[in-house]
């Protein structure tokens, strides 16, 4: 018997990976999060499966239905939204299944960030305007942030962020990010990347928060950074024609194949 941790991707049923979607067949038992999973996916779960919302369940409850199924002998997947590297709540739950000596593994899934970037159809890594990407919060009721872990701090670097969680805060978050990125920063807000009704809307910090309005609630994405509008880049090397690459034609050790 096995717990499956499974990222079920940002909402659309097709972002699912392969082995996720088998997984789920093979598991006679779901324990889904929420709102959040499509019912497209539940509908992999192989017949007469137990199929649980975990929503309103605590984590003493959680833990109860998976020992249940471990001491039947049933394999459990369970499925988080997007992939479980990020505020999935995962880490306590392995740590529980560690104690009880419960085998599990994890199956990566889409993050909503990359879904959303795809949305935008863009790039967040552009040569010579940001290498890196942040994956943030602001606090929330649940969760504080640690110290050191501040907007200021990573606004500091000019990465891109992607902030989580947050879009009840845009107004604020905007305001502050503004004073380091500049009030003419491109933001993007994404809603719901990937499920049939999302809405993106494009502004700078200056007026995102106007823009949004109260449109957006829960299940959006802050991306900020100037990689989000850049036209005015530089080429990356990895394709340019003077580029002494390992894997291009004509060079003495290229790799064939
Ligand atoms: C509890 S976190 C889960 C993050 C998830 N594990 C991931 O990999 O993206 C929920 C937050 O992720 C973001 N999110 C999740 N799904 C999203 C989607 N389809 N579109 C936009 N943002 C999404 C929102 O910021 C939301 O408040």
């Amino acid at each position: 018997m096995t717990v499956h941790f499974i990222g079920a991707g940002p909402g659309a049923p097709d972002l699912l990976t392969l082995r996720g979607r088998d997984l789920i067949a093979a598991s006679p038992v779901c324990l889904y999060a929420g709102s959040l999973i499509p019912e497209a996916i539940l509908a992999h779960c192989p017949p007469g499966a137990r199929i649980v919302n975990t929503a309103p369940l605590d984590l003493d409850q959680i833990i109860a239905e998976i020992a249940t199924a471990h001491a039947a002998g049933l394999d459990v997947a369970r499925l988080h939204s997007g992939d479980l590297s990020v505020w999935s709540a995962m880490g306590e739950q392995l740590r529980r299944l560690r104690a009880l000596d419960i085998p599990y593994d994890v199956t990566p899934g889409v993050p909503s960030f990359a879904a959303s970037a795809a949305t935008l159809g863009c790039e967040l890594t552009l040569p010579g305007v940001a290498q890196s990407v942040i994956l943030t919060r602001t606090s929330g009721r649940a969760s504080a942030m640690p110290h050191g872990e501040t907007l200021a701090a990573f606004a500091a670097t000019g990465a891109t962020l992607a902030i989580h969680l947050s879009i009840h805060k845009l107004q604020e978050t905007a305001a502050e990010l503004a004073q380091y990125y500049g009030s003419d920063c491109p933001v993007a807000v994404v809603w719901r990347a990937s499920w049939p009704d999302e809405r993106v809307v494009r502004a700078t910090l200056a007026d995102i928060a106007t823009a949004v309005g109260d449109t957006m609630e829960r299940t959006a994405l802050i991306l900020v950074g100037q990689a989000l509008a850049a036209g005015d880049f530089d080429e990356s090397c990895l394709y340019s024609t003077d580029y002494d690459r390992r894997f291009r034609a004509g060079r003495a050790d290229a790799v064939k194949g």
